[in-house]
């Protein structure tokens, strides 16, 4: 089907842009409130861009702030033109996209297309009579048997994947919340909206969108429904309509599955360009706790090649529970009492906590994960507020103890906003090791030392290295089973990484013969280490220790 609408275009990010980039992801309501209501908007965010740029990342991916009951806060959308009221303006969403374009950071955000908020327009009239025109974009059925076996995602708060609606007397499919049902996508009327919200906000100059929950977009009986042919053949179209009239625009597929499941997200370069690589994740935090690579190297060594243009996105934490649906379940037992013990710190199949709190505030394994995930192949997310060390509050119910507001500087609402601090839409964490008195922006920005200090220098030097971004990975398999080290390649330029995920000093010999007669260049620091030669190469590293070696030929 020919698209004819008009397609304004004033802008187009270089190509392959995502490859190198390094991702901040913020949700706009909880960074800064410029206008004291106790909300985050966007001309919060506009004033907190040099914040941004200083850290040194080249992108911002943000959270849904369109008009939504927010019942699971933005994600239900009840209107896709449009920018939540209490966040600003599409005035003001334009303004920031400019004010972001012009500081060289681009823009990704949310299209949330497999279901709509039950207040959405087209929901309503879908509901209001089964004759209405609507009545067949969304999914419907006299029954509550269809698809039987399908899995509940969110296992804490639903007992089935249908509701029923007292309107229109038919149960209705959901695959998340009850108030969210999820569009037919088997209606080619559904297909050609989806296709204009992308339009609406490529249009106005966003880089990239991330398609959530796109797994599970087409239902067919006797299956999973995720992952299914109709659905990639949706993918397909939509890349195509991208790709004619937005070039260089990215699409970033939200698909927590096995890595073999996440591959055709990819399809042969013609889906989506990007990919979560949601099983990576929880081994990292494996690895750690047993102090071993293989967890690390096992998922990476399973995970399919993808297309050059392709690209992982890898994070440590997000806005969601750590998800523990990609693990054994005997790995899941592990996760959570090595991370978990609380029950207020489990929710549906996971574990909502921060990364700092997660790592038990310990400064050298904070380094450590974002060492690895500024190095390991992919696209890094840094999740807002993990930068300096941010806590969490797992007693605010659903995921909104991560969602907490920016700690900016030590008072009463950390910075965030003029507001009472009961005003806020959040509470502010408050326990004596992650209040604001105790983590914030301001003070961490005095001292050479901090952690955002260092995430900054970290940052820096990943943008250095181009094999980071686009590079090969190769595996060393040295004796010592507690040291992960890798190679990433590109062109001339190869990096040497050595992580010791233990909490005791290790030595251990690494096979570089390979390499023999280059010289690493410790990249922090720039000391020049010993040539490389004919014997194992020997080093040692102190607790949750890396480095990240540049060979140099002569
Ligand atoms: C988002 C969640 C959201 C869900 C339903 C996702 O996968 O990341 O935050 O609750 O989609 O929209
Ligand atoms: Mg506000």
């Amino acid at each position: 089907m020919a698209d004819t609408g008009k397609v304004d275009q004033p802008y187009t990010p270089p190509p392959l842009w995502y490859k190198d980039a390094i991702v901040y992801q913020i949700h706009v309501r909880t960074f800064y409130d410029s206008n004291g209501d106790g909300v985050g908007d966007f001309q919060g965010l506009i004033q907190k861009l040099d914040y941004i740029q200083n850290l040194g990342v080249t992108a911002i991916w943000l959270l849904p702030f369109y008009p939504s009951p927010l019942k699971d806060d933005g994600y239900d959308i009840s209107d896709y033109n449009s920018i939540h009221p209490s966040y600003g303006t599409l005035d003001d969403f334009r303004a920031f996209l400019q004010e972001a374009h012009r500081r060289g950071l681009h823009v990704i955000t949310e299209a949330v297309v497999n279901h709509t908020s039950d207040q959405h327009p087209w929901f309503q009239e879908s509901r209001s009579s089964k004759d209405n025109p609507r009545r067949n974009w969304y999914v419907w059925s006299d029954t509550d048997d269809r698809y039987r076996g399908v899995r509940i995602i969110f296992v804490d708060t639903e007992l089935s994947n249908w509701s029923w609606d007292p309107v229109s007397k038919a149960y209705y499919w959901h695959r998340f919340f009850s108030h969210q049902p999820d569009l037919n996508f088997d209606n080619p009327e559904v297909c050609e909206a989806v296709w204009n919200i992308l339009k609406f906000w490529m249009e106005m100059g966003v880089d990239g969108m991330r398609l959530d929950a796109v797994p599970y977009l087409v239902e067919r009986e006797g299956t999973s429904c995720e992952n299914l042919p109709e659905t990639h053949e949706i993918l397909k179209f939509l890349r195509k309509r991208v790709d004619e009239y937005f070039p260089n625009r990215m699409l970033l597929a939200e698909a927590n599955q096995w890595p073999s499941d996440v591959r055709p997200y990819f399809g042969e370069g013609d889906e989506c360009h990007m990919a979560f690589h949601f099983p990576l994740m929880p081994r990292m935090f494996m690895g750690i706790q047993l102090e071993d690579r293989k967890p690390i190297v096992d998922i990476l060594q399973q995970t399919p090649a993808i297309p050059d243009m392709c690209q992982w996105a890898i994070f440590l934490r997000n806005h969601d529970e750590l998800t523990l649906e990609m693990v054994t379940d005997e790995e899941r037992d592990y996760m959570y009492d090595s991370y978990a013990k609380d029950s207020s710190m489990r929710i549906n199949v996971g574990i909502r906590r921060r990364l700092a709190p997660l790592l038990d505030n310990d400064r050298r394994k904070i380094e450590l994960m974002n060492g690895l995930l500024m190095s390991l192949s992919g696209t890094p997310i840094v999740y807002y507020g993990d930068e300096i060390g941010m806590g969490d509050n797992i007693y605010l119910g659903d995921r909104k103890g991560v969602r907490t507001p920016m700690q900016w500087s030590g008072g009463w609402t950390g910075g965030f906003s003029l507001a009472d601090p009961e005003r806020l839409y959040s509470p502010v964490v408050s326990n004596i090791m992650y209040c604001p008195q105790a983590v914030n922006v301001i003070s961490e920005q005095r001292s050479a030392h901090s952690l955002l200090s260092w995430m900054k220098l970290l940052i820096r030097t990943r943008r250095k290295v181009k094999a980071f971004g686009s590079g090969t990975t190769e595996f060393l398999h040295p004796e010592n089973h507690r040291v992960l080290a890798y190679v990433r390649k590109l062109g001339s330029e190869t990096i040497l990484v050595v992580n010791n995920l233990s909490a005791s000093a290790q030595a251990v010999e690494i096979d570089l013969r390979k390499f023999r007669g280059a010289i690493p260049v410790e990249m922090s620091g720039g000391s020049i280490f010993p040539r490389i030669g004919e014997l194992p190469y020997l080093l040692t590293l102190g607790p949750y220790q890396f480095f990240w070696f540049r060979l140099r030929r002569i």
